[in-house]
């Protein structure tokens, strides 16, 4: 078991809390906390700590952690921000392993130094911190609810990771009323240090928690979400909520909790990368969480859409293409399954349409075949309110249905109609049966379903491609430093180059020429055409500066752009140190594409792809993951822009050499990966030939850490 694990272990399953700042009085958060440990059940020995001593809801108070007889495994601190640090140290002294601070008044309200110190001290103590900021814990396993919200929460199998106090607090009471059980809920706060990651770690191996949901604002040491996170992916689902989509939204995430919200697109990409599913709201969320705690895993992609309407039906088919929920089509099968128990004006294809005269035994009828079918894995049922549907009998059937096929093949209804439907649905799913009044709620958590299949069905991602493709990081490396020691934060045009055949990229033939003589002779011994660019460290935008030509085809035209350039560079920054000009092969035209890799401010090394020009520039159309990637993933990468048919050949074009693209992509991956003083790179473009002709860079830009 690693040391982080069972220090999670004191967190969700302790032997023993203490409660530091108790207070007899009912008004302090720190009394609700203790009641709710009392009401919550809890075995293990509890010790409310206040210099006043005397005795709380039938504890006896110690004045200090010291006084404590016995070993101390959890700490719950609740005085006022000023007092925080001295009882971290008294925790520390005592052992303690893990300390949830419930104080607000840190990096929230900038106050990052106090907090920054608490956590280095904890940490040189091998103790961990949860918080500050937060409202507390829930654990089932326990069972010990140590928060100061409701005290009445029904144990299950979701576990609620949450970065807001006040949505994780009104979570407790939204999945009582919604029926949903809960294995733990834990509030994050500032994650000054405990984060997703490290409870991620103890949630994945806990028997209890079936279905894990992270509400974040913003990320921290996201490198670790992504490797944890692709490990419990194949194991149990993740469903995430990122607040801080929008501009303002992400300004207000990061004044909430003093988090970076980061780029919601880069999120978005990471956590498909992940195989963590993304919901768009808390409710959405909830729906899931519900039903992937309680149903069965499909046998397969085929589900059946049984419908007493066509409209609702196409409605539910777009709702599939939008949930990815595979919808099956064999008509013959389907025929046979649905031919003799529904009118012949109906229709046996998918979505299956019983007609407007359905009954609840016609429904019963055809639900039963379906689901008795082997081919069948799984089944949406959806209902319009008509005279001809007996809704007294409606519920009996549905829940019978429910609970005759529920333990071996998904389902999910939706009904819409008058008060005797809505009763019918918010009965019916106050037992726990996945009804909504909605069509795109009801295949929404199929979808989700869906996708958590996929995931775990994924194999691991297999690195062997990828470890075979070598770099020279030595040399690399060499070039970085020569570059930092010059003070300067980016590579010349020359260095990057350089750099980029250290890793294997093809790069366009290019020397410096210091006259003008050794660029003429440089050209034609090139061959023409060439291109020339000003090298200049004081330079940085070449084209703004009137420092490139292009497609030079002779002498003559070498010589004049060898003036030309000169002469905008000196009018352009007169105090520009001029190193010479590049003169470089002209790569030949072809599908230009765009390469990036970065350290995100929230997951670390990443890499974008898009095609070049305006698909980049104008429509923004680029994918991100985080590195490294594997083959699957770097292919996923150019799968996923919506250009990406270009790449194939349309129109009678031929397809591009997607090879050499992703192998350039895994090598730009590396170079960002070896060297950690490089911050930035952008290949740009990258033209990509037909398939077997390569790819080839034509200019590259580096930028370094300012350090
Ligand atoms: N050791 C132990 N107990 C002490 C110590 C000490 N060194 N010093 C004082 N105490 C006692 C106090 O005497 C008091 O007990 P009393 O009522 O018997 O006098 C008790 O500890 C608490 O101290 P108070 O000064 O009364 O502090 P109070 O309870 O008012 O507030 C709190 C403390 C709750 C931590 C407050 O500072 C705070 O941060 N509140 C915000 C909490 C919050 O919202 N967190 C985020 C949740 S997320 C969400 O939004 C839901």
């Amino acid at each position: 078991m690693t040391k982080n694990l069972e220090q999670m272990k004191c967190l969700f399953e302790p032997q023993s809390v203490a409660l530091v700042g108790a207070s007899g009085n009912p008004g302090k958060i720190s009394y609700n906390i203790l009641s709710n440990i009392v009401a919550s059940g809890y075995k293990g020995n509890v010790y409310p700590i206040n210099p006043k001593g005397g005795e709380i809801l039938g504890y006896k108070v110690y004045g200090t952690l010291e006084e404590i007889p016995g070993p101390v495994d959890h700490a719950i601190i609740v005085v006022p921000a000023k007092m925080v640090f001295d009882s971290v140290k008294e925790c520390a002294a005592k052992k303690v392993q893990v300390v949830q601070i419930i104080t607000s008044g840190f990096s929230e309200v900038g106050n990052n130094e106090e907090e920054k110190q608490i956590v280095k001290y904890a940490r040189e103590h091998d103790m961990r911190i949860l918080g500050p900021n937060i409202f507390g814990t829930y654990s089932a396993t326990a069972p010990i609810n140590s928060t100061f919200g409701p005290a009445d929460i029904m144990s299950g199998g979701v576990a609620i990771l949450t970065q807001s106090g006040a949505l994780g607090a009104a979570m407790i009471g939204k999945t009582k009323a919604e029926n949903i059980g809960l294995s733990s809920i834990v509030s994050i706060g500032n994650k000054a240090d405990i984060d997703e990651a490290d409870l991620l770690e103890y949630l994945m191996q806990s028997d209890q928690t079936k279905v894990i949901f992270m509400y974040i604002e913003g990320v921290k040491q996201g490198d670790r979400l992504v490797r944890t996170l692709k490990e419990v992916t194949k194991v149990k689902p993740v469903i995430v909520v990122k607040s801080g989509r929008s501009k303002r939204g992400a300004m207000a995430a990061a004044s909430h909790t003093g988090s970076l919200a980061g780029a919601d697109g880069v999120f978005d990409a990471i956590m498909r990368q992940c195989g963590a599913i993304r919901a768009e709201t808390v409710q959405e969320s909830l729906n899931w969480c519900k039903f992937l705690s309680n149903t069965s895993l499909p046998q397969g992609p085929n589900t059946v859409i049984v419908t007493n309407g066509g409209g609702i039906g196409v409605l539910a088919a777009d709702a599939c293409e939008k949930y990815d929920v595979p919808l099956y089509d064999d008509h013959e099968n389907l025929k046979g399954i649905f031919a003799d128990k529904i009118p012949s004006y109906g229709s046996t294809k998918n979505p299956v349409d019983i007609t407007g005269g359905a009954n609840s035994a016609g429904y019963e009828k055809c639900l039963r075949a379906a689901f008795d079918n082997s081919e069948v894995h799984s089944v949406i049922c959806l209902g319009c309110e008509t005279a001809m549907i007996d809704v007294e009998n409606l519920p009996g059937m549905l829940e019978r249905i429910y609970h005759d096929y529920k333990d071996t093949k998904p389902m999910s209804f939706s009904f819409f109609g008058g008060d005797a439907i809505e009763k019918m649905v918010n009965d019916l799913r106050a037992k726990g049966v996945p009804i909504f009044n909605e069509t795109y709620d009801c295949v929404s958590i199929m979808g989700a379903l869906y996708k958590n299949l996929h995931n775990m069905n994924e194999p691991a991602e297999d690195y062997n491609y990828v470890n075979s493709i070598k770099i020279d990081e030595v040399k690399i490396n060499e070039i970085v430093n020569k570059v930092k020691a010059d003070g300067r934060t980016f590579l010349l045009a020359h260095e990057s180059a350089e750099l980029m055949r250290a890793a294997g990229v093809s790069m366009p033939v290019s020397k410096v020429a210091h006259t003008l003589e050794e660029a003429v002779d440089l050209a034609t011994s090139m061959g023409f055409p060439v291109v020339m660019k000003v090298v200049s460290k004081d330079i940085i935008h070449k084209s703004d500066a009137g420092g490139v030509a292009l497609d030079l085809e002779n002498r003559d035209e070498v010589i004049d752009a060898w003036e030309a350039i000169m002469h905008n560079c000196r009018k352009y920054n007169p105090n520009a140190k001029i190193t010479g000009i590049e003169v470089c092969e002209m790569v030949k035209s072809g599908t230009e594409t765009i390469i990036g890799a970065r350290q995100d401010s929230s997951f670390g090394p990443t890499v974008m792809f898009g095609l070049g020009g305006i698909y980049v520039e104008v429509m923004k159309d680029v994918s991100f993951a985080a590195l490294p990637v594997s083959k699957k993933e770097a292919m996923t990468l150019i799968k996923s822009i919506k250009s990406y048919p270009l790449l194939l050949g349309v129109r009678g074009e031929a397809k591009k050499d997607i090879n050499a693209v992703l192998e350039t992509i895994i090598r730009v991956g590396k170079v960002l990966l070896c060297c950690d003083k490089i911050t930035d790179i952008e290949v740009n473009p990258l033209v990509a030939y037909e398939e077997g002709d390569g790819a080839k860079a034509v200019d590259a830009r580096i930028l370094l850490t300012k350090d």
